[in-house]
């Protein structure tokens, strides 16, 4: 369980929900999570620079944009898996597919 005062405005947080490394923002006062794992090879982006609405991959700086994942350099060209989020009770809850055997 994650609280909203985990993550600062402006500032990034990774989180393991289920099997899925995931990042969660607080931009603006306004929460988000994606994917925690860059598109281009493995770095964890909780681990990089979020500057206005970007992360940016502490490896070889591939840029993403947080609320849509789209990937804004050359370097990474697919994009990052992004999750709806909800607040409720001052708890961040994160909304991630999962998959059960039948
Ligand atoms: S691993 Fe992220 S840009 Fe290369």
């Amino acid at each position: 369980m994650t609280e909203t005062a985990a993550v600062g405005e402006g500032e990034v947080l990774g989180v393991t929900i289920g099997e899925e490394l995931i990042a969660l923002y607080r931009i603006e006062d306004t929460f988000y999570a994606t994917s925690n794992v860059c598109t281009h090879a493995f770095a964890l982006l909780s681990d990089g620079y979020l500057e206005d609405d970007c992360i940016e991959c502490p490896l070889h700086q591939a840029l993403f944009h947080v609320p849509t994942g789209e990937a804004r350099s050359r370097i990474a060209k697919r994009l990052l898996k992004t999750f709806a989020v909800k607040v409720e009770n001052d708890r961040l809850l994160v909304e991630v597919p999962t998959t059960v055997e039948v």
